[in-house]
C-alpha cells in the first residue's frame, strides 16, 4: 500500500478526482493526508467528509520560505508518504523542499510545458494566439514548473475563449490525467530513463482531445 500525501491551496478538484478514482479503481494506495497552506482551501471540506486527515500549514504565519518549507516538511512527514502530490498548492518551494522530495512528488501545471510557466496560463495562451493549450503531470524539481514530464494532454483552443472557458476544458483533462498519472506512480509503472520518465509497458503518455 503506498501512502499518499496531497498538497492544496484552494477547491481542489484534482485532488477530489485522485481521492475518488483510487477508492473507484482500488489502487495499491490510500490518501494518508490533505495539506493546505490556506485555512479556507474549499478541498479541505470535502477530504474531511472522507474521513481523510487534514491539516493546515498556513504560509502567514512563517517569517521565511524557509521556514514553512521546514515545517510543512515536518508535516508531509509525520504522515509518511510514499508521493507528494501537488494538487493546485500555489506556493513557490525552495530547494531544500524540492530535494527532500526529488522522484517522490509530483505537480499539475495548466499548460503544455515547457510553455508558459507560472501564473495565468490561459490567458497568456489566448494572449499568443494559440491553437493548442493543455495540461502536464511532472516530477518537481528544484525549478519552477520544470521536472521529468510523466503525462501531457492537449485540448483545442476555440474561437470566442476566453481563460475561463478554456480553463474549464482544460480542467476536464486534468481530471483525467492526473490520476492516471499517480496511479501508474502506485503500481511502480513509471520508469526513469536518466532524466525522463516513461511508462514500463509503453503506455501513451499524452490524451488528445478533440
Ligand atoms: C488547476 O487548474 C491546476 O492545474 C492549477 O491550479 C488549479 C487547481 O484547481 N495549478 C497551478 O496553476 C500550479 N501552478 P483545483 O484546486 O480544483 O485542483
Amino acid at each position: 500500500m503506498k501512502r499518499l500525501v496531497i498538497l492544496i491551496s484552494g477547491r481542489g478538484s484534482n485532488m477530489e478526482a485522485i481521492v475518488k478514482a483510487c477508492a473507484a479503481e482500488g489502487w495499491p494506495a490510500e490518501v494518508a493526508a490533505v495539506i493546505s497552506n490556506r485555512p479556507d482551501a474549499g478541498g479541505l471540506l470535502f477530504a474531511a467528509e472522507r474521513g481523510i486527515a487534514t491539516a493546515v500549514v498556513d504560509h502567514k504565519a512563517y517569517a521565511s520560505r524557509e521556514d514553512f518549507d521546514a515545517e510543512l516538511a515536518r508535516v508531509i512527514d509525520s504522515f509518511a508518504p510514499d508521493l507528494v502530490v501537488l494538487a493546485g498548492f500555489m506556493r513557490i518551494l525552495t530547494p531544500g523542499f524540492t530535494a527532500r522530495y526529488a522522484r517522490r512528488m509530483l505537480n499539475i501545471h495548466p499548460s503544455l510545458l515547457p510553455a508558459f510557466t507560472g501564473l495565468h496560463t490561459h490567458e497568456r495562451a489566448i494572449a499568443m494566439g494559440c491553437k493548442i493549450a493543455g495540461v502536464t503531470v511532472h516530477f518537481v524539481t528544484a525549478e519552477l514548473d520544470h521536472g521529468a514530464i510523466v503525462m501531457q494532454a492537449a485540448v483545442p483552443v476555440l474561437p470566442g475563449d476566453d481563460a475561463k472557458a478554456l480553463s474549464a476544458r482544460v480542467l476536464t483533462a486534468e481530471h483525467r490525467i492526473y490520476p492516471q498519472s499517480v496511479r501508474w506512480f502506485v503500481e511502480d509503472a513509471l520508469m526513469w530513463d536518466g532524466e525522463r520518465v516513461t511508462h514500463r509497458d509503453g503506455a501513451a503518455q499524452q490524451l488528445l482531445l478533440a
